[in-house]
């Protein structure tokens, strides 16, 4: 197996507990990477199975900079499954984590009943310990390596074959974009048309290698902790929101094969042209919710100032901007033109109020590693 550690409790005066806990500890860890919407997922058809009301696309981001590290340990001893996340320990009660965690226990089940040497690991309890070294729940993806790099510490620990597509299958059900956090380089969350979910996942639309020379500044405007979570936010938006509709089912569709097309082709002006607006549109129904949902303050409209003037000026997209559900820029170019984006925001940003000058610049994530030793 991956990993077993002997654990034994070093404190004497528990001999009886020690004698009960003495066992064996499975444990492996993995990294996730975050992945950033172009077109935004934005709206559930299915809330317990996590089905989105829209297909959507995404660019996954290196690891060097932003991360989630994930360790899973199962042990007999174990008393009940538990979480700690940043080093607190949080509730595993929730449905969407436990939708992962059974999807993911019966595949083991199932594997043990074809091979019964393999430890009853699908009986044991387990111990989560997750850490994102980037702000966690700020609007930069937190939701999306967090539950991609929980199924694949679980499955790594099962030692589950399954492919990323269907381990994209069950991270969806954690978060939704998670599922796109599966796979490196350009990547589709195709939404699927069955009630039961089986053909709502990631594929990738194009490797890193492909079109090797896009990069992301990622500007941390705020990294305090939203006040309207992504799960809440869309669903007021779907229940409240007229505009919504006409996103959803006329904008979104037509906007999909345009920007898988404009990957494909590495047409970065229209690829980012369309990121732009989408992430307006975007913006826009979260306006049109009742009651509102505002995500991006007055820096952040600073920086979609500052980048429609730049493109302007160049009469050409030297920079695309995009938003998630938080007041956080991320800035898609060229690498060739990082001189002009990068320069740019050291001249015009610190003078604004409240940016804490911290930021990061990532490549394009190659193929997703499976596990860290
Ligand atoms: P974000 O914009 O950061 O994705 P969301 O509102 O979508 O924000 O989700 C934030 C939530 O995702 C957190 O409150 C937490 O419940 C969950 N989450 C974030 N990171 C992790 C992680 N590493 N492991 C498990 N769950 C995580
Ligand atoms: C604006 O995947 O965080 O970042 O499925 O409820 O966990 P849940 O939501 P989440 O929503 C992400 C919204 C977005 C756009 C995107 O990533 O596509
Ligand atoms: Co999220």
């Amino acid at each position: 197996f991956r990993k077993a550690a002997n654990h034994t409790s070093i404190c004497s005066q528990q001999a009886q507990v020690v004698f009960i806990m003495t066992g064996k500890i499975y444990s492996a860890s993995t990294t996730a990477p975050v992945n950033i919407a172009t077109l935004k997922y934005w709206g559930k058809r299915d809330t317990k199975l996590n089905l989105p009301t829209n297909s959507s696309i995404s660019v996954t981001l290196s690891q060097d900079d932003l991360r989630t590290l994930t360790t899973a340990s199962a042990a007999e001893f174990f008393e009940s499954d538990k979480l700690w996340l940043n080093g607190k320990e949080e509730s595993v009660e929730g449905q969407r984590l436990v939708a992962c965690l059974s999807e993911l226990r019966s595949l083991r089940k199932a594997l043990e009943d074809t091979n019964p040497e393999l430890p009853p690991l699908s009986k044991y309890h387990l111990h989560i310990v997750s850490e994102n070294d980037f702000p966690t729940a700020a609007g930069l993806a937190s939701s999306a390596a967090g539950f991609a790099a929980f199924v694949r510490a679980i499955a790594n620990l099962y030692d589950l074959h399954q492919s990323p597509e269907d381990l994209s299958r069950i991270a969806r059900q954690g978060s939704g974009s998670a599922c796109r956090s599966l796979f490196g380089g350009y990547v589709a969350w195709e939404m699927g048309q069955e009630a039961d979910g089986s053909d709502s996942r990631a594929v990738q639309i194009a490797t890193q290698e492909a079109w090797p020379d896009m990069k992301a500044t990622i500007l941390v405007i705020s990294a305090s902790k939203k006040e309207t979570s992504s799960t809440v936010g869309m669903q007021t938006t779907v229940n409240t929101s007229t505009l919504f509709k006409y996103r959803a089912e006329v904008v979104v569709p037509q906007r999909f094969k345009e920007m898988s097309q404009a990957i494909v082709n590495k047409d970065f002006e229209t690829f980012g042209r369309l990121t732009m607006i989408d992430s307006n549109q975007f913006h826009a129904v979260c306006l049109d919710s009742s009651p509102p949902v505002f995500y991006m303050n007055d820096t952040s409209r600073l920086v979609i100032g500052l980048i429609e003037k730049v493109n302007k000026i160049h009469d050409r997209v030297v920079a695309a901007y995009t938003f998630d559900a938080g007041p956080n820029a991320v800035l898609y170019y060229l690498e060739k033109d990082e001189p002009i984006v990068l320069g740019l925001l050291k001249a015009a940003v610190p003078e604004v109020d409240g940016w804490d000058k911290k930021s990061y610049t990532a490549s394009i994530a190659p193929a997703v590693p499976e596990g860290v030793d």
